[in-house]
Parts: C-alpha cells; sequence; structure tokens
C-alpha cells in the first residue's frame, strides 16, 4: 500500500498491509484475526508529524474514528467529545462555530485529533493538555478500552506517555501499545484570551483590538500560520523538525554574550525555553537543501520536501539534513537539538 498520500511530507513509502479503522469493532477485527494479530503495528493519523525512512514492515492502522458531540458539562466547562480520525482544524471551526471557546489558538495544526495528545500539541500560547479532559484508548495487548486522565497522559513539552515505549506515570508506556479512539476536551466557560504571544501582540497593535474574542484569535493564528508555515498540501513538511531547548540561565548568558540577539524565553521552572528556529537560522541553513530535502526559507525549523509528488526527498535525506544542522547547531552553541517528529 502506498503511503506517500498519508504522511504530509509526502515520501514516498510503502506499507505491508493498512486497516482503516472507524470503531472500536474494527480493532478487535484486527486481534480476532490471525494473521494481523501477530504483525507489528504503527498507529497512523494525519502523517503530519512522522518522517518515513523506508518502507514500513508493520501493520498500519489508519485511525478514521468519527464523531463530534458536546459530551456532557460542568458548572466551570464544556466537555467536548472527538473521535480521533477527525481532522484537528475541523474540530477547533465546529467548537468556535457552536458557542465552545478555547481552542483557537491551536487553529490550523495539520493532523487528527487522536494524534493531539501523544505530541501534546501546541502553538500560540496554549497547549493540549490546557484543554485536556479525558481520551479512551484501546489496550492492543489485551484488546480492553481504558480511559486516561491528564495526569496518566504524562504531558510535557511535546511529548507524553504514547512516546515512550516505557517509563512514564507508574511505568506506563504506551508506544505501539495503545490506539487511541477518542479525545475529550474541557473548555471553560468563563473564557480568556490567550494573547501573551508575540505575533498576536504584533496583530493587536496592528489592528488596535486590544479585547479580541475567539473568532478573531482563530483568524489571527490562521493568518499568522499562513505567512509563516509551508501548506503541507503544497509544500510538503512535518511543521517544527526540532523541538525548541532549554538550557540553564548560565548557559543561555553565555549564548547572550556571543549572540545578544539569541530568541530565549525564561519558563516558570526557572530554565530558559530557546528558539530552535533562530539557532538554525543564525547557522545560516535557511534556504539550504540536501537531495530534495530542504529547510524553509521563512521558518529555519521547519524541514520541507522540494520534489513534491513526482520526485519527492527520501526520509534519508530529510535524516541527514536534520543531522548536519544538530551538528552545525551544537558546534555553534554547544546545543543538542531534538528532533520533534516521529521517525519510522
Ligand atoms: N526565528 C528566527 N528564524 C527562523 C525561525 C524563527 O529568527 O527561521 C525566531 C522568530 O523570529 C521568533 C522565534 O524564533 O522570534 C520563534 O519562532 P516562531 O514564533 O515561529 O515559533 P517556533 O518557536 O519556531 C513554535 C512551535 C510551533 C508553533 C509556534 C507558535 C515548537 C517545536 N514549535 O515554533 O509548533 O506553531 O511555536 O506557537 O515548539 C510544531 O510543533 O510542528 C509547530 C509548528
Amino acid at each position: 500500500v502506498p503511503l506517500q498520500p498519508y504522511n504530509t511530507f509526502g515520501i514516498a513509502a510503502k506499507a505491508q498491509v493498512l486497516v482503516r479503522v472507524r470503531s472500536e469493532a474494527d480493532l478487535l477485527a484486527v486481534l480476532a484475526d490471525p494473521q494481523l494479530a501477530t504483525l507489528p503495528r504503527q498507529v497512523l493519523g494525519g502523517g503530519s508529524n512522522i518522517v518515513l525512512t523506508g518502507d514500513v514492515k508493520a501493520l498500519v492502522l489508519k485511525v478514521e474514528v468519527p464523531g463530534l458531540r458536546l459530551a456532557s458539562e460542568t458548572n466551570k466547562h464544556w466537555v467536548i467529545e472527538a473521535g480521533a480520525g477527525e481532522n484537528w482544524h475541523d474540530l477547533v471551526a465546529w467548537t468556535l462555530d457552536n458557542g465552545y471557546p478555547g481552542l483557537e489558538n491551536m487553529a490550523l495544526i495539520p493532523g487528527t485529533v487522536g494524534a493531539s495528545p501523544v505530541q501534546n500539541i501546541g502553538a500560540y500560547g496554549v497547549e493540549l493538555q490546557d484543554r485536556f479532559d479525558s481520551l479512551d484508548a484501546m489496550d492492543m495487548l489485551t484488546g480492553e478500552l481504558f480511559s486516561l486522565n491528564a495526569a496518566q497522559c504524562g504531558f510535557s513539552y511535546r511529548d507524553s506517555v504514547f512516546k515512550h515505549a516505557s517509563g512514564g506515570p507508574e511505568g506506563l508506556g504506551l508506544a505501539g501499545r495503545a490506539v487511541i479512539l477518542c479525545v475529550r476536551f474541557a473548555l471553560p466557560k468563563r473564557w480568556k484570551p490567550e494573547l501573551g504571544y508575540l505575533d498576536l501582540e504584533r496583530k493587536m497593535a496592528e489592528t488596535g483590538i486590544y479585547s479580541p474574542d475567539a473568532r478573531q484569535i482563530f483568524d489571527w493564528v490562521v493568518a499568522i500560520r499562513r505567512a509563516k508555515l509551508p501548506d503541507p498540501q503544497v509544500i510538503g513538511n512535518a511543521g517544527s523538525f526540532f523541538k525548541n531547548p532549554t538550557v540553564t540561565p548560565e548557559q543561555c548568558a553565555d549564548i547572550i554574550a556571543r549572540d545578544p540577539k539569541v530568541v530565549h524565553y525564561p519558563m516558570p521552572d526557572g530554565s530558559i525555553k530557546l528558539a530552535a528556529g533562530w539557532l538554525i537560522d543564525a547557522c545560516g541553513w535557511k534556504g539550504k537543501s540536501v537531495g530534495h530535502a530542504g529547510v524553509y526559507e521563512k521558518q529555519a525549523l521547519v524541514l520541507v520536501n522540494r520534489g513534491g509528488r513526482e520526485n519527492p526527498c527520501t526520509g534519508g535525506e530529510v535524516m541527514t539534513l536534520a543531522k548536519a544542522i544538530q551538528t552545525s547547531v551544537y558546534e555553534r552553541f554547544g546545543i543538542r537539538l531534538e528532533p520533534e517528529p516521529v521517525v519510522i
């Protein structure tokens, strides 16, 4: 089965078998099938946070579970439940259309609802964990359904138990083991805008609108992302390719002494987060390429496929480019950048 249509980089690779999962019953059928049950498994959502470095010798479970509804409410929150296969941006638009604001800062993030907790997606000052209620998943070892709350998901910056084979809370590593079927979001009834991110402050100054509603923030975020980030439909990519690294205040002072312009943000725990895009940009990588893999001209943190669908870059080219970037950032700043997408 060709996987090129199912990964936003547009890398050409194949899967041995692909099964579309629309329900819990579809997963139970996989477990009951003697041929499928023994294969290693790879869960796939929107394919917007993966790099395929070769053919996938596993059963690919393409999660397409539908559903968008108000599941319940408390005094404080609307609880919205979404099927794992729903498109993330469509969920954000649906919540706003139905009067449940709170996800607007995360507009236009590519991918599916089911993938959103895996890497604790976030943008413009809001992370998934800030709006998360719980999720339902199937344990593929036992066929049992289970629910996890936020604490059990072990969220941190672009991370959760779903990214780890072991470890996490109570030794609960769920990579390759759990398939997320639906996610519930707790959206506050007393909505407050989150406007702390520099790009949003700029929009306020430009427009003179200092008390935007959720729809206005949604529109700003969409505009900011369209201006900076490549549309995967037009130029293949997997969003930010590296995590923003954190350093100690001493390390940061050291870097500022040599590069006063380094973009840095103090974190609540006293560490300092650096903008990886700035570090890569400072090393001169914007616009550079290895084969058909390149560094996006407008945002150095994003690696892109310059060959389109016809002559796509390979996962190997992407990883060679990524390693060269890591080496040069390490040599200049002494910082090891960690890849953000899942390398398969
Ligand atoms: N910068 C440069 N040169 C560049 C890129 C960035 O100097 O080539 C500077 C910018 O000027 C800015 C700073 O670095 O001052 C930060 O850039 P930006 O606001 O674009 O955000 P980012 O830190 O690069 C992160 C997330 C994005 C998210 C944005 C907005 C990570 C790894 N990335 O990017 O998430 O959309 O903030 O919140 O945390 C993703 O995870 O795939 C993703 C796109």
